[in-house]
């Protein structure tokens, strides 16, 4: 029986093996779809939450409310960031891994989305600090703020996908 079991469990992570090295990049690049498509749900999401916080009034009379728009972002953003860095982990392995990007010369499109990649993660990192400004209930910014800053992953998705999929230099 045991020599069963193992036998099967050879032949299967055999086949898987074989088929990685075969379509290995292919299974990367979906783990990378799903992860970014993950990712931007938080970051749409997120400032929308900021623009209710910041519209809820002072004091008691926000209380209740301020608590749980603030245990909403809170847990949405430490949901997030682990999202966040899958994404990159497997888009650094089709890129330094697999090659694809690669060489520099005739890849512009993946300098480009890195620039783009870069500022989603300064992006990120400004809700965690407005996150924490909140908290503390020292936030500057009125919801008409939010809401400008809430367009800004669109333009940035739109931008990175078309460099991805178009390659367009
Ligand atoms: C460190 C960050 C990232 C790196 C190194 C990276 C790298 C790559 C590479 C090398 C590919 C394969 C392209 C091809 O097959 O022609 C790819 C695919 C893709 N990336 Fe990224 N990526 C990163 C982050 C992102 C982000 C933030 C987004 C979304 C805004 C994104 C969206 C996509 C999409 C949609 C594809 C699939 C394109 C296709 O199927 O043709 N990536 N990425």
């Amino acid at each position: 029986m045991a020599s069963l079991v193992l036998g099967v469990l050879g032949t299967l992570t055999g086949y898987l093996l074989y088929s990685f090295a075969e379509t290995g990049v292919l299974w990367v690049k979906a783990l990378h779809i799903v992860f970014v498509t993950s990712w931007f749900a938080g970051l749409f999401y997120l400032p929308r939450i900021y623009v209710n916080l910041a519209m809820v009034p002072e004091g008691d009379e926000g209380e209740s409310e301020r608590n749980r728009l603030l245990l909403m972002s809170h847990k949405l953003y430490r949901f997030m960031t682990p999202l966040m860095m899958l994404a990159l982990v497997f888009g650094l392995w089709l890129w330094l891994g697999f090659g694809v990007g690669m060489p520099a010369q005739g890849n512009g499109w993946m300098h480009a989305k890195l620039l783009i990649v870069l500022v989603l993660l300064g992006y990120h990192h400004v809700l965690g600090r407005q996150l924490k400004r909140f908290k503390a209930e020292a936030n500057t910014h009125n919801h008409v703020w939010y809401r400008w800053f809430n367009e800004l992953p669109v333009l940035l998705l739109f931008a990175a996908v078309i460099l991805v999929v178009v390659k367009p230099f």
